[in-house]
């Protein structure tokens, strides 16, 4: 089906000057992974973000794996993760040997709480994910406070709220690490795939770039030649008592450098997501039957926007919000515990009646950075026409 305003899989268009960035780091960069465009992109990160230590990584997915790697989980290790969110919050845990307990969201912020989390605790409880999903900054404060009072190690899964802030703080620092995604969906992408690891423990950190890179590293002390006894070494520290496995998860040079360039404007972009995303929430204000989460400040990026649809109307108003109106409404984050895949790993309870309600209800409309006024105007004045057609 052709949509005359489709559900993109691609967020943003590129300024030429992102586009002239993107020649030159491909032109001049020395080598084409590993080298100082990373550089530049990880300190300027750092910068933006307030964080000690962060790593470029080819994705969040693999962010995500390296957080779970370093948290060295022991057979029985428990971790909270919410139900509604996409599936690369969980997998990488479970990949490392942690079993998931599957943690409600608040059905008003559609993040897991303090509460929710509470909710979930056992003596196996290790650790918590944390998602900032649509964007929105969960309440950090309050979860970090349960997290020191019970020990438990944090990961924020904050691939989709880069430039989110909680009380002036970055969602993605709180935590002892933070996973960010540049993916092609997300408020800023690095050519369709990349993501940040913030890592909070020196110690830890220090180990990041080596289980990144196949356990390279440099020999110590002084070498008469070069090349011997090899180029570069493998080697890994213990952590923990646990020997780490590496992995190849680097981000490429002109991935990089677009990042880095791409920093100057997540600010603009976000403000931009923000302004349009509150003017098609007024518009329906006089429509209940949707309903929207309303935030005005920087701790919502709305990188999508998302409504609660009344009355089992849902699935009518997209079925006439894309055959009336050609505008490709989706429905996201199928509650994780409801997929065959954790079912058969036998993951398939949880008491998460939040997400489930929402997740039965729920619309996400198109709402890529690159739409158009004339496109978000048209897609308001179907969103009336629909719901007064729905008898709302
Ligand atoms: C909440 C959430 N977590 C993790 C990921 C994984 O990000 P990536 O595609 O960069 O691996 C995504 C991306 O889609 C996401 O939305």
């Amino acid at each position: 089906m052709q949509f005359k305003i489709p559900f993109s899989g691609r967020a943003h268009a590129y300024t030429p000057d992102e586009l002239a960035t993107i020649i030159e780091a491909a032109s001049n960069a020395v080598t084409l992974t590993q080298g100082r465009y990373r550089d530049i992109f990880e300190t300027a990160f750092k910068a933006y973000a307030g964080a000690e230590h962060a790593f470029a990584i080819c994705n969040a997915a693999s962010a995500l794996e390296l957080s779970a790697q370093l948290c060295c989980f022991k057979p029985g290790d428990e971790v909270i993760i919410p139900s509604h969110t996409f599936t690369a919050s969980a997998y990488p845990f479970i990949k490392k040997g942690a079993t998931p307990v599957w943690a409600d969201i608040d059905p008003v912020k559609r993040v897991v709480t303090a509460e929710s989390i509470r909710a979930c605790l056992t003596e196996r409880s290790r650790a918590i994910v944390v998602v900032h999903l649509y964007g929105y900054g969960a309440d950090m404060h309050e979860i970090m406070q349960l997290a020191r009072e019970k020990n438990l190690i944090v990961i924020e899964d904050a691939a989709q709220s880069l430039g989110v802030f909680i009380d002036g703080k970055m969602a993605g620092t709180f935590g002892d690490f933070g996973a960010f995604s540049f993916h092609s969906h997300k408020n800023i992408t690095t050519l369709g795939e990349g993501g940040m690891l913030v890592v909070k423990d020196p110690q830890a950190a220090a180990i990041v770039p080596m289980i990144r890179h196949n356990a390279h590293c440099a020999f110590t002390g002084q070498r008469e030649d070069y090349w011997q006894p090899a180029m570069g070494n493998v080697d890994l520290p213990m952590l923990n008592g646990n020997i780490l496995m590496p992995n190849n998860y680097c981000l490429g040079e002109v991935e990089c450098a677009l990042g880095t360039k791409l920093l100057e404007r997540i600010d603009q972009i976000n403000t931009e997501k923000r302004m349009r995303a509150l003017q098609f929430i007024d518009s329906l204000a006089d429509c209940p039957q949707l309903q929207f989460h309303r935030e005005e400040t920087d701790r919502h990026n709305y990188h999508l926007l998302v409504a609660k649809v009344a009355k089992n109307l849902r699935n009518e108003f997209i079925r006439r919000m894309s055959r009336d109106h050609g505008i490709q409404c989706v429905v996201q984050y199928y509650p994780l515990n409801r997929y065959p895949f954790y079912q058969k790993l036998g993951y398939g309870e949880a008491h998460c009646p939040n997400a489930d309600e929402f997740f039965d209800n729920m619309v996400s409309f198109p709402f890529q950075h690159s739409l158009s006024n004339e496109e978000m105007a048209l897609m308001e004045t179907a969103a009336h026409q629909v719901l007064r057609e729905l008898g709302c």
